[in-house]
């Protein structure tokens, strides 16, 4: 089942993001779709600063996966986009990252398609101008009145 918001502007996704950076538990894996500038950065961003990060949350599209230390608590950030194939993320020794207790985000995750583990919490954004409605699937934990957004 997947729960649809409305998030109106980049404001309201960073917002979103922040009420994720709430009820997201350690060892959580949560894959991000939508199409080039659909806001999937964004929402990170707005995760990571409601974690207290006050850097700049750059998107890791070359690097491949961008690592954060907040707290004690491991986050990694993935872009898969520029992966050539899934194999790759073997030579990257993505067990390290997917350890059961880091927090990981991963956009494009379908790049790495069988060599992935599976996802705790989905999270799909759909855009038309500046709006944009995203789909979350798989915070059975969160209800979502946690989230202070619409709920269509
Ligand atoms: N409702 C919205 N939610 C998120 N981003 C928005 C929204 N409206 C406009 N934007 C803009 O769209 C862009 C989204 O970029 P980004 O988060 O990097 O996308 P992605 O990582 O999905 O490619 C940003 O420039 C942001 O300011
Ligand atoms: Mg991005």
């Amino acid at each position: 089942m997947s729960v649809p918001f409305h998030i109106e502007d980049e404001t309201a996704m960073l917002a979103f993001g922040a009420q994720l950076a709430e009820v997201v538990r350690p060892g959580t894996t949560i894959f991000l779709r939508g199409d080039l500038g659909a806001g999937k950065t964004t929402l990170v961003r707005g995760f990571l600063r409601a974690k207290g990060f006050g850097g700049a949350v750059k998107s890791p599209t070359y690097t491949l996966v961008e690592p954060y230390m907040i707290g004690g608590q491991r986050i990694f950030h993935f872009d898969l986009y520029r992966l050539s194939e899934p194999e790759e993320l073997e030579y990257m020794g993505i067990r390290d990252y997917f350890d059961g207790r880091s927090i990981c985000f991963v956009e494009w995750p379908k790049r790495g398609a069988g060599v992935l583990p599976a996802a705790d919490m989905e999270i799909d954004i759909q855009h038309s101008d500046s709006s944009r409605v995203l789909y979350l699937a798989g915070a059975s934990l969160a209800s979502p009145d946690a989230f202070g957004s619409t709920v269509i």
